[in-house]
């Protein structure tokens, strides 16, 4: 099977000089990541909660060349993010790229983080604090990669009016809802850096990640059947966690995007976001919402 570095067009760009740190590399796109970037090279920095999936992916990004630290974080936990910060700015000296992958879709609807619905604070106000607390740390040059999704495209800001109540709860909408805040995050995180970059991206479907665990079982069933059935009987729209990797691969490692921010890419293709979260106004509303919810506030 192809590696993402090759799909990404990235596999003769020499990341030794490199430290990255991808979050919800345990499993799924946040693995591939982490593997592809060690192939160039780069020192991979892992983070999840498994503690034996995570060990055995250090270990495997050990066996690559890598010196990799497995940091050990449930982001429902808001303290549990700001000591995983505080521990990877502390062993650091500087940070090139920061993956934020870690993302979950939950079916029952719970809050968390003194009062914000569970995938709102995991997917969205989890790397808005992360990012934050480890600026200090990133290099001048450094890039922000968020993963994101096609289906942010379901959601309105209206919906972010909601996210500190679970009544009427849907686990789609949320996880939706909480995509969209990626991609607007993105554009806002964009307009805050200075000659850093931040970008998001759709990996793709990928029906055989860990992300649908907690779906409904008709859900799982449809995404296990996706998983099992050749790809000729899908008409070729799934992808496996490997090909996915290649776009958060291609924003933490290509030249051609050095001086791209702000943007959302599909495909490793620069693709228009939905209008909703392409709404200025809307970003800043989300931006002051979640400061207020994370209790960070962005100079
Ligand atoms: N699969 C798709 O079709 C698809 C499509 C579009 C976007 N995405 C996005 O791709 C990203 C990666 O998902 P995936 O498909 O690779 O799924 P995955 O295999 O389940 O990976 C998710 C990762 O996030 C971590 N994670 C989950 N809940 C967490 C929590 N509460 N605290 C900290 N870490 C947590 C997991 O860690 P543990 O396993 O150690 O708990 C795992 O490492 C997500 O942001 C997802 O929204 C996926």
């Amino acid at each position: 099977m192809t590696l993402p570095e090759a799909r990404a067009g990235v596999q003769d760009v020499d990341l030794s000089e490199s430290t990255v740190f991808v979050t919800g590399a345990t499993s799924g796109i946040g693995r591939e990541t982490a593997l592809a970037l060690a192939r160039l090279g780069a020192t991979v920095h892992i983070h999840g909660r498994d503690e034996e999936d995570g060990l055995s992916v250090r270990d495997d990004l050990r066996d690559l060349g890598s010196e990799s630290v497995f940091y050990r974080a449930d982001f429902a936990s808001r303290s549990a993010v700001r000591d995983l910060a505080a521990d990877v700015a502390g062993r650091v000296d500087e940070l090139d790229v920061l993956v934020n992958n870690a993302g979950a879709h939950f079916d029952e609807g719970h809050l968390v983080w003194d009062g914000a619905e569970a995938t709102f604070a995991v997917n969205h106000l989890a790397p808005f604090v992360l990012t934050h607390d480890l600026r200090e740390v990133l290099a001048a040059d450094g890039r922000v990669v968020t993963t994101a999704s096609e289906v942010h495209r379901r959601a309105s800001a209206s919906e972010f009016e909601n996210v500190q109540s679970v009544e009427d709860y849907d686990g789609f909408d949320a996880y939706a809802r909480s995509k969209l805040a990626n991609v607007m995050f993105t554009a806002g995180l964009a307009r805050r850096l200075d000659d850093q970059t931040a970008n998001c991206f759709h990996p793709g479907f990928v029906p055989g990640s860990g992300l649908w665990r907690n779906a409904p079982l008709l859900v799982r069933a449809g995404t296990r059947l996706a998983y099992v059935l050749p790809a000729a009987l899908t008409g070729g729209v799934t992808d496996t966690s490997r090909s996915a990797a290649r776009n958060a691969v291609y924003l933490a490692a290509s030249p051609d995007v050095a001086d791209v921010t702000g943007a959302y890419f599909d495909d490793c293709e620069r693709t228009p976001p939905s209008s909703a979260a392409s709404d200025v106004l809307a970003q800043r509303d989300l931006w002051a919402k979640s400061e207020e919810l994370a209790g960070v506030r962005w100079s």
